[in-house]
């Protein structure tokens, strides 16, 4: 995947304070998305709280340019403590063979997941979203991983689908890629995406994921990921970099979300690349500026 950019993201990038530091695209070039001419125009069509904009920042130095940092490769993974066999009190068992399953045993194994209290407040589990799956995993480049349902995603069973989501899928925009089916693809743009949480269930009034209901649902995200096979990961925010990380990052719950960013790190030999989390991007606005950056860096790493 290039990075070539069409006119409006050109246009919200220059909104951001972000600048470009590749040619634009040739004139007429047949793979530009369609026109949005502006980020006025942007904003009427996405919504202005939900644009991937940046508040005016400090205008970067030319010096400063290019965005993207040099990647820098993660330290080599630690050796891993076996997963307790039992699970802790309050907690019921998994089910079982999840690390042999196919995709529709697994998305049937999460809808009937028990296996931590969140099953009992739940409305609907959250699989994930991406493009149509059959009998195999749906064929995707890239995986978003998220933190959690919340009420809005509890209610429709798919991630991202309130503000956030619509941030995100602005940033998905920024990327050339768009969530869902092939058909209802608008030109230019890939479907080449799965979406999807470290926990699939919502924690109650959107309290942060407890450590034992993130590690009873971890291979559910690890299995994901092996059927899935992306070639690059975004990890949205401290949870989703948390839970990638821990085999890879010595204590990375000690770690600041902003130290995680600006690297390449690793999850079962998928570059991962660390970013806010949308929901964080719609209370700082300034912030977006470097998940842009951040974007580059995952599209500049990315292999096709
Ligand atoms: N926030 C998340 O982390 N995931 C969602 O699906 C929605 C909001």
């Amino acid at each position: 995947m290039s990075l070539d950019l069409d006119k409006r993201q050109r246009a919200m990038l220059r909104e951001m304070g972000v600048r470009l530091w590749q040619p634009p695209p040739a004139a007429g070039s047949a793979d530009a998305p369609p026109a949005i001419d502006s980020v006025a125009d942007n904003a009427r069509l996405t919504g202005a709280e939900t644009r991937f904009v940046a508040e005016p920042a400090q205008p970067p130095a030319a010096a400063s340019m290019p965005a993207v940092r040099p990647p820098q490769v993660a330290p080599a993974p630690a050796a891993r403590a076996p997963a307790p066999s039992a699970p802790a009190p309050g907690l019921a068992p998994r089910p079982a063979g999840i690390e042999l399953m196919a995709w529709p045993a697994l998305q049937a194994a999460v809808a009937g997941c028990r296996a931590c209290a969140l099953c009992a407040s739940r409305k609907n589990t959250v699989f994930g979203a991406g493009p149509e799956a059959g009998a195999s995993a749906p064929v995707v480049d890239w995986l978003i991983v998220g933190e959690a349902p919340g009420e809005n995603e509890d209610l429709a069973g798919e991630p991202f689908v309130g503000q956030a989501g619509k941030l995100l899928d602005n940033m998905l925009l920024a990327m050339r890629l768009q969530r869902g089916n092939a058909d209802a693809l608008r030109p230019g743009l890939a479907n080449h995406v799965f979406i999807t949480n470290v926990l699939k269930c919502r924690p109650p009034a959107n309290r942060n994921p407890d450590p034992a209901e993130v590690a009873q649902c971890e291979p559910y995200l690890k299995r994901q990921v092996e059927l899935l096979q992306p070639k690059m990961i975004l990890a949205l925010g401290k949870f989703a970099a948390q839970s990638l990380l821990q085999d890879s990052v010595p204590d990375v719950q000690k770690i600041p979300l902003g130290k995680l960013r600006g690297q390449l790190h690793s999850y079962l030999g998928v570059p991962v690349v660390v970013t806010y989390h949308p929901a964080y991007l719609l209370r700082s606005l300034g912030d977006k500026a470097k998940a842009w950056d951040d974007l580059c860096l995952a599209l500049s790493a990315f292999k096709s």
